[in-house]
């Protein structure tokens, strides 16, 4: 892979690539090598997959991706939705269907929606943790470990369905949360950041111009008031890919002070 610079600082490994389709290609890689590990360690693989405009490419490149991918021990969840039904074009669901689930082969109950046909988000929330719950098996307070989670960022710095100066950050207990902002058009569902901080694997897809300015408000300034900049897992390979654009902003000196870890 050309013309990419790979950072690593603790466990956060930064990766900038010169196009998207490099970055797609490097994420490929990286699904590849965590869904074989963890069927080789645990029998399958539990991924939580992020709506947004970003991925779209990346999915549609991971679909057609023939070597590799044990799609017949993939489950798949998703890291946010809208309360829309699945067929609305706000859909994540319906965006991950057009872009993956409906060009792979992957038994239909490996995949595990975010139940929107409840009465009401709070009690999709409530849903979407009980099916938490009996696929991890999780005992009261215990939090579910996905293989790999793969997140976005907003440009006002959120992630999943988590925004700023929102009390659903503080949130410890809770598995999925149901969100209501007046700044949004649809009312979400999303995974809460002790889930989101407990994966064995986190990677953030960042893709433009207009996400500099955050990307640097999250890597060089830690400015925690920022959603994606609480996503801190301790144990977690926590992987920022993105293109030029994305990394524009960022400082030479950090570039400077980066790591080479792996060659391209
Ligand atoms: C969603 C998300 C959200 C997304 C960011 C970035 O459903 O919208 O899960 O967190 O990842 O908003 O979105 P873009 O990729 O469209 O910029």
């Amino acid at each position: 892979m050309a013309n990419m610079v790979k950072v690593a600082r603790g466990n956060r490994k930064i990766s900038v690539f010169a196009t998207y389709e490099q970055m797609s290609d490097f994420a490929i890689k990286k699904w590849q090598e965590i869904s074989q590990r963890a069927v080789a360690d645990r029998g399958f693989f539990a991924v939580a997959l992020s709506g947004g405009k970003t991925p779209a490419g990346f999915y549609d490149k991971l679909s057609r991706s023939k070597k590799g991918l044990p799609w017949d021990k993939t489950h798949i969840f998703l890291v946010d939705e809208r309360f829309v039904p699945f067929d609305d074009d706000q859909s994540n669901y319906r965006m991950i269907r057009e872009h993956l689930l409906g060009s792979i082969e992957i038994p239909t109950e490996n995949i595990h929606h975010i139940p929107t046909r409840q009465i009401t988000p709070e009690i999709s929330s409530k849903k979407y943790e009980s099916y938490l719950v009996d696929f991890f098996k999780l005992k009261p307070g215990e939090m579910p470990t996905f293989d790999l989670v793969m997140l976005g960022i907003g440009e006002d710095g959120h992630t999943a369905s988590l925004f700023p100066w929102t009390s659903e950050l503080m949130e410890k207990r809770r598995l999925a949360i149901s969100v209501a902002l007046k700044r949004l058009k649809n009312r979400r569902i999303s995974l809460t950041l002790p889930v989101i901080n407990n994966a064995r694997n986190v990677i953030f897809l960042v893709s433009g111009e207009n996400k500099a300015e955050v990307i640097k408000k999250i890597l060089e300034e830690g400015d925690r008031m920022l959603p994606a900049a609480r996503v801190t897992p301790d144990r977690a390979n926590l992987f920022f890919l993105m293109d030029e654009k994305a990394a524009s902003l960022l400082s030479v000196s950090y570039k400077k002070a980066s790591v080479r870890v792996e060659k391209s």
